[in-house]
């Protein structure tokens, strides 16, 4: 049985609704109190038991690499200054057995091309796939819970989870039918419908665990809507050949690659950080009660 030890990032995207914070770096570097949403994802990676990170990059893939990589000058001025906390802060950002590549996506095609940008490197294994905009809090991680779920049954799994029929259309939405031990198998997918339209409320979610068999249907999906190929596109054509599962993760999931989903995320971050949160829980009761806080 193959051990999940690769998780792709596909950290290529416009991130045109956080436009203009996204100009000159990706939405995935954005913070959520003080760390990028990158680096949630990464840690959830790690604590899945992957060790290799391969990230999609576009455009700004700098910021990225910058910020898995050693940071010398800021690590021994941190040290001249005595500030061993933040040092050890700086220096955990990717422990010591981790690898870090990065591939470039040359135009934004889509997440299915994204994924497909990956190939050369994952190679003929099940993989990992995370969208950091996707932030789920969840004990114990999403990602390890599916891996876990993995090891006991070895088909593609997706995350899934309700979301209210108005919203469809911002998904990939799945059917599912029959039981494969215990879990919901998929047996349609599609990208975006409209609420009339969509076959069911289970929304996919950005975490994956995928067989390398997604890479052959990658590679023949047609560039779907907005000329994107389409991951979904390629899923559904995985379903015909082999079983994939509906994963119902454990976990609270913030969509924070819109503004709502990325202000929420803040404030249930920020309440309870180990630093601010106990100052800021009180803050946001004072605006509670009708005081204007400051
Ligand atoms: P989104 O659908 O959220 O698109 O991509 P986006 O372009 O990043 O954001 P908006 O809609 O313009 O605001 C889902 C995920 O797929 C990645 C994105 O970085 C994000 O993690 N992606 C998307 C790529 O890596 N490459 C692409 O060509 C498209």
């Amino acid at each position: 049985m193959k051990k999940i030890t690769k998780a792709v990032f596909p950290v290529a995207g416009m991130g045109s609704r956080f436009l203009p914070a996204t100009k000159a770096s990706p939405k995935e570097m954005m913070p959520v109190v003080d760390k990028p949403l990158i680096q949630y994802a990464v840690e959830e990676a790690v604590a899945a038991g992957v060790t290799d990170m391969v990230f999609i990059t576009g455009r700004n893939k700098r910021a990225i690499e910058d910020h898995f990589d050693k940071a010398y000058e800021m690590e021994s001025e941190l040290e001249a200054r005595g500030k061993h906390k933040l040092l050890r802060l700086v220096q955990e950002t990717v422990p010591e057995h981790i690898n870090c590549i990065y591939i470039r996506q040359a135009e934004p095609l889509g997440l299915g091309h994204a994924v497909l940008c990956a190939a050369p490197v994952v190679g003929d294994e099940p993989f990992a796939v995370l969208l950091a905009d996707d932030l789920i809090d969840a004990d114990p991680p999403v990602l390890r819970q599916m891996v876990d779920a993995f090891a006991a049954r070895p088909n593609s799994l997706l995350g899934v989870m309700e979301v209210p029929r108005a919203e469809t259309g911002a998904y990939g939405i799945v059917s599912t039918a029959g039981e494969e031990g215990g879990a919901r198998r998929v047996s349609a997918i599609v990208e975006k419908p409209a609420p009339q339209e969509a076959p069911s409320t289970l929304a996919v979610i950005g975490r994956y665990i995928l067989t390398p068999r997604i890479f052959h249907h990658l590679r023949r999906v047609q560039a779907g809507a907005g000329g994107e190929i389409q991951l979904t596109d390629a899923i559904a054509a995985l379903i015909d050949e082999e079983p994939v599962l509906a994963f119902p993760f454990a976990g609270v999931r913030y969509d924070c690659g819109s503004k709502l989903g990325y202000l929420k995320a803040t404030v249930a971050y920020g309440r309870k950080h180990a630093e601010a949160g106990a100052a800021f829980s009180e803050y946001l009761a004072g605006l509670g009660a009708g005081g204007g806080g400051r």
